[in-house]
């Protein structure tokens, strides 16, 4: 492990976060947050730690030794380190390279260059912290890639349109293969046929696919000032988003994408639309 990668994982072991790893590149000014053990279960900053046991077990313990977080490994062969790679994977090795764990094969809503997406990964879009958030990003039960909108008791597919046909999708769902993976020159390729290029296509440009808080599926490239530019994303109108003004919400563009309700209707939450609509209530 270099100086870098090991002040990166020091820096994963404080925050229990990994960050895109820059060697080659401009750092953007505020550090993008591409894994996460325990999004859900944060630890206290003083106190907490992570540990590596000689099975591969790594765990994350808060101040008072509380379990938030395990890889669920228990391997036979030794754990020889944790180490995080230039590709902003963090790995767990044994003899002779093996890889025993690997943060790639847990994706939360975010997928680097060079990570599979697989029937067994899903990416799950990130709401605020301690929420999870209700979209997700995996093979459907036809081996398509699919963006979800998972509601409480029901699961809704809103991207490719539902409503289109295969031919129309230009997708393959007769594959016994199911894997997706964005190249290091940006350009991202399924099993099933779905291909997208990013907009400044070609090696060298630091990106991640991240399936946002809004439920869109966007590309982004690191720009020479640091910046994260969207180089694709999956809905160039984001009102087409399933369920994103909530129950009895209306999606207009102001012409920024705002969430308002129907008439007779008024907001959940007023700071914040997406939450939904209820009856006005009349008071007499
Ligand atoms: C480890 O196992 C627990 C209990 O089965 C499960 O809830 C958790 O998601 C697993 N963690 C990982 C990283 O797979
Ligand atoms: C991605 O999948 C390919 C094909 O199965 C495999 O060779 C490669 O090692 C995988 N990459 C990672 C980082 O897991
Ligand atoms: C695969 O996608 C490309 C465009 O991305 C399209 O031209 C081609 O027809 C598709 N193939 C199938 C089998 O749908």
């Amino acid at each position: 492990m270099d100086m870098h990668s090991t002040s990166l994982f020091l820096l994963a072991l404080i925050h229990l976060l990994v960050h895109v790893s820059a060697h080659d590149f401009l750092l953007p000014a505020e550090k993008t947050v591409v894994w996460s053990a325990n999004h859900l279960h944060p630890v206290y900053t003083w106190g907490s730690r992570v540990e590596l046991d000689i099975h591969g077990t790594m765990v994350v313990k808060d101040y008072n030794g509380q379990i938030a977080w395990t890889n669920n490994v228990s391997s036979s062969d030794h754990a020889d380190r944790a180490q995080l790679l230039d590709t902003g994977n963090l790995v767990i090795k044994g003899k002779g390279d093996a890889i025993l764990w690997q943060s790639f094969d847990s994706p939360t809503d975010t997928l680097l260059p060079i990570q599979n997406i697989t029937v067994a990964t899903k990416l799950v879009a990130t709401q605020t912290l301690l929420v999870p958030g209700h979209y997700s990003f995996h093979f459907d039960d036809q081996h398509l890639l699919t963006l979800f909108d998972d509601e409480k008791d029901i699961s809704f597919i809103y991207w490719p349109d539902p409503d289109i046909n295969i031919w129309a999708k230009q997708r393959n769902s007769f594959i016994s293969t199911t894997i997706g993976v964005l190249d290091s020159s940006g350009h991202f390729l399924g099993s099933d046929n779905l291909s997208f290029t990013s907009s400044d296509s070609g090696p060298g440009i630091v990106r991640r696919l991240t399936l946002d808080y809004d439920g869109n599926l966007r590309l982004y490239s690191m720009d020479n000032n640091g910046a994260w530019i969207v180089s694709w994303m999956a809905y160039s109108r984001l009102c087409y988003v399933h369920g994103l003004c909530g129950k009895n919400g209306i999606c207009v563009y102001t012409p920024a994408p705002t969430c308002t309700c129907a008439p007779g209707y008024e907001a959940i939450d007023p700071s914040d639309g997406r939450k939904g609509c209820k009856p006005k209530l009349t008071v007499s």
